[in-house]
């Protein structure tokens, strides 16, 4: 039936590496862990696993900071666990995609050790270099995302560091072609092993070509929202006047693609990309001959969104992309609080509602045009976690501004799989590296897929009945969303099939009906 490609309508679930299985008792999640649970994910009957990285890393950003794309943490396992998770979840009909990271990487990655040392030695200009202004000032007013300056002194050099995040993770400098060959050797060498696709970071921030280093622009628009104050300013600038989204990033997407192409199966490029105009540049990261996709942020609001804004939401990205399978939705990830608890006030529910809320979005999600990512947890309606002690807090953006913003460990707590074992079954060490959630225990994973009525169940049964369904599986075209302030409805349409799918938030319930 199918007609187009596996990664159009793939529903992905997310792993989180650290925070998925512990096999070796050492408190954080691993490769070994994750074989033990892949049943358990493809009883849930999704189509593919992204997970974040678990490559060579000091773990400054739990991953994002890589300083060695072609090996793994030893934290996580190693090389031939690798192979082995990726046979099983082939066995069982998963596709895999993983994680990489283009636009950074540790500061203790060979390149940069060698690149910071002095002006001529080969690496030299792999990294932005460059020099102050007269004053000794930073060259411009570039801000990072994690709070303060976009630029670090290197004294070797006499010379300012280019870096959108921490000071550990130095941009990398794609103006020069060796870089972006450094990188789609590391494609290859993932698509040699077997991987299937990759979530490519934070690709707005890859910088190339944007010597000679203008001001951003301030912006216009700026309105406080749920960040906290010491986060403001960078919200305050017009990024993609300057520092991010330059058109010279074009260049890594078509070598990538290129790569992709020059392989015999379906490779898939998502690119998780943001800016000040997301639509608009998701058009131009998917023009012919880039990526294939990028990873839409519109439902990921860190306050939620009541019903008219998810409309909105669908509306502004599906408008661009309809008949394609260009996007990617998503109701959370590892960044943003998690949506069974940020979406409950914007929709007048009580914690009561969870439950039936999380499998509302859950297949409202999977109804949308594209692909869609489910993140670990979301099958169970997970709460995000709000009382972890700051002693105890992990995430470097979050340490900066507690306890005004928590920032991402909220989301990132380690899964629970049964409610009476030690740390949920997570772990049988004495600590876990983020606490396993109290409230998260009566909603375990291996006890949840077994329990009739529970979200895993009732989610695992809707993605059975829309793969016999051609409405979703041979095209991607939906009609526009009609409803009121309580209901969404709309068409999927493909030439077999036409689908109204109506998603009603005052009693928690979808309803399908073949027109
Ligand atoms: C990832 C974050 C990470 C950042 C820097 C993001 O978009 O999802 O977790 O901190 O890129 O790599």
């Amino acid at each position: 039936m199918t007609s187009i490609k596996w990664w159009e309508n793939a529903v992905i679930y997310q792993i989180y590496p650290r925070s998925y299985q512990d096999s070796n008792n050492d408190g954080i999640g691993d490769i070994p862990g994750i074989i033990s649970r892949l049943d358990y994910i493809a009883g849930l009957g999704v189509d593919a696993v992204w997970i974040s990285p678990f490559f060579k890393s000091p773990q400054k950003d739990f991953g994002y900071d890589v300083s060695d794309y072609c090996d793994i943490n030893p934290d996580y396992g190693t090389m031939d666990d690798f192979d082995k998770m990726i046979a099983k979840m082939h066995d069982l009909g998963l596709k895999l995609m993983i994680d990489i990271v283009p636009a950074h990487c540790s500061d203790q990655h060979p390149w940069f050790e060698e690149s910071r040392q002095s002006r001529d030695n080969p690496k030299a200009d792999w990294f932005h270099w460059v020099d102050p202004l007269p004053d000794g000032s930073a060259p411009t007013n570039w801000l990072s995302f994690f709070g303060g300056r976009a630029w670090s002194w290197e004294p070797r050099r006499q010379q300012y560091y280019l870096h959108n995040f921490l000071p550990e993770q130095p941009n990398l400098n794609h103006a020069n072609p060796e870089v972006t060959e450094a990188f789609v050797q590391i494609a290859q060498y993932w698509f040699d092993r077997g991987v299937d696709g990759f979530r490519i970071d934070a690709v707005h921030t890859i910088n190339a070509d944007t010597a000679p280093y203008r001001n951003n622009d301030a912006n216009p628009n700026f309105v406080p929202g749920a960040l906290p104050q010491q986060q403001q300013p960078f919200f305050r600038q017009l990024h993609d006047s300057a520092q991010l989204n330059q058109p010279s990033i074009q260049r890594f997407s078509e070598a990538y693609r290129a790569c992709a192409d020059s392989y015999d199966r379906d490779i898939y490029l998502m690119g998780e990309l943001h800016g000040d105009d997301p639509i608009k540049a998701s058009q131009t990261f998917t023009e012919d001959g880039r990526l294939h996709a990028t990873y839409n942020f519109n439902l990921l609001a860190w306050d939620g969104l009541d019903v008219r804004g998810i409309k909105e939401a669908i509306t502004s990205a599906v408008q661009a992309f309809n008949g394609t399978g260009r996007l990617s939705f998503a109701f959370s990830n590892h960044d943003v609080p998690r949506s069974a608890t940020r979406q409950l006030k914007p929709l007048g529910l009580g914690p009561e509602s969870v439950e039936k809320m999380q499998l509302l979005l859950l297949k409202l999600e999977a109804c949308l045009i594209g692909s869609t990512c489910v993140y670990q947890g979301e099958e169970l309606a997970l709460d995000d976690v709000r009382d972890i002690p700051i002693d105890k807090m992990q995430d470097p953006w979050g340490i900066e501004f507690a306890p005004a913003f928590l920032g991402r460990d909220t989301c990132r707590t380690p899964m629970v799989w049964r409610q009476d074992a030690p740390h949920g079954g997570f772990s049988t060490a004495n600590q876990t590296w983020l606490p396993v959630a109290k409230s998260h225990l009566p909603k375990a994973g291996l006890d949840a897929a077994e329990r009739d009525g529970s979200v895993y169940r009732e989610f695992s049964a809707f993605l059975k009945w829309r793969k016999s369904q051609p409405a979703f599986m041979s095209g991607n075209t939906m009609s526009d969303i009609s409803g009121d302030d309580h209901t969404l409805i709309f068409d999927r349409v493909s030439e077999a099939q036409t689908i109204r799918c109506t998603f009603d938030f005052d009693t928690l319930t979808a309803h399908f009906e073949e027109l």
